[in-house]
């Protein structure tokens, strides 16, 4: 049995040398910002006080947070790991417990933090197709402008040693497998991982821990926008503002959402996805190829794939 078991990612933390820089960008990408104790703040419609933090420093990821489900499960973890619950230093308060993972990734487990109330739902209007017509005497008109951030889902880290990291974070926070990667039969380097919440229907994946060949690192932190058109509006927007893109836009294999990706102004990747794959804890895991995990169902081709280093 684990630890506990997590009830969602909560956020990623940064550190860069120019806050209005990122600021600029956040702001592009969809986030409303808010500078408070020295930090850059990004926040999603969720209500919840923040996905995206920024402290100054020099470049780097600095920390990923994942929330329990009760203050009782984060002094559960603390206890069985020997540290203390501290104060969160940040909006919204709550307590936060941190732990260091098996390549030295910081994870801040928090619960107890303040909850506003949810942005009003950025709606999709009724599509047509070629067997329903829902849309009757309207029109589509959308309005311009970045896309609309419903909420952090999932981060992706390189590490040194799958399975040691696989078993590091499933014995703490009772992340369920979704999809094992196999580069041969039998050969895994990576698992899409999704929280256990029994018959709630949770995202494929909150953690994807891959085993690249190449120095331990982050890879990209995901946040879903309000839908298809929400997330076109925002490539064109983040496009016109000149910003770095990554790959996209596409439809995953593993996961099925249509992904987007883009850099900040310091390398960072981030994901704007939408329409993916929701499973219960009943949802047995599955294989897969690498291939199947750099191929897409229709759009861009992985920059790998395509043989240069970013795809339009
Ligand atoms: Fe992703």
């Amino acid at each position: 049995m684990p630890i506990i078991k997590i009830e969602d990612i909560s956020h990623v933390r940064f550190a860069a040398p120019d806050l209005a820089k990122m600021q600029a960008f956040l702001e592009d990408f969809g986030f409303s910002c808010s500078a408070q104790y020295g930090r850059l703040y990004g926040l999603a419609r969720d209500g919840r006080p923040f996905a995206h933090v920024t402290e100054p420093g020099e470049p780097a990821f600095k920390a990923l947070g994942l929330r329990a489900e009760s203050l009782a499960d984060l002094e559960k973890l603390a206890a069985a790991e020997g540290v203390a619950v501290e104060p969160l230093d940040d909006p919204g308060a709550g307590q936060v417990v941190r732990l260091t993972d098996p390549d030295g990734f910081l994870v801040e487990i928090v619960a107890g933090q303040q909850v506003s109330a949810a942005r009003p739902d950025c709606l999709d209007v009724p599509h047509n197709n070629a067997t329903a017509r829902p849309r009757l005497r309207g029109t589509v008109r959308l309005a311009q402008g970045p896309s609309h951030i419903q909420r952090i889902g999932h981060c992706v880290l390189n590490v040194s040693d799958f399975r040691t990291s696989e078993k590091w974070y499933k014995d703490r926070f009772g992340f369920l497998t979704s999809d094992e990667i196999e580069m041969a039969p039998g050969t895994s380097i990576g698992a899409f991982l999704r929280c256990d919440r029994g018959d709630q229907p949770t995202d494929h994946h909150t953690v994807f821990l891959a085993q690249l060949p190449q120095p331990t690192c982050f890879l990209h932190a995901a946040f879903e926008v309000a839908h298809l058109d929400d997330l076109m509006l925002g490539h064109a927007h983040l496009k016109s503002k000149g910003r770095d893109q990554a790959w996209g836009v596409g439809r995953h294999i593993m996961g099925s959402q249509v992904f987007d990706y883009w850099r900040d102004p310091w390398g960072h990747e981030l994901e704007h996805w939408t329409d993916g794959d929701l499973f219960t804890a009943d949802d047995p895991p599955n294989k897969m190829s690498f291939t199947s995990l750099i191929s897409v169902q229709w759009g861009t081709p992985h920059p790998m794939l395509a043989g240069q280093p970013a795809a339009e």
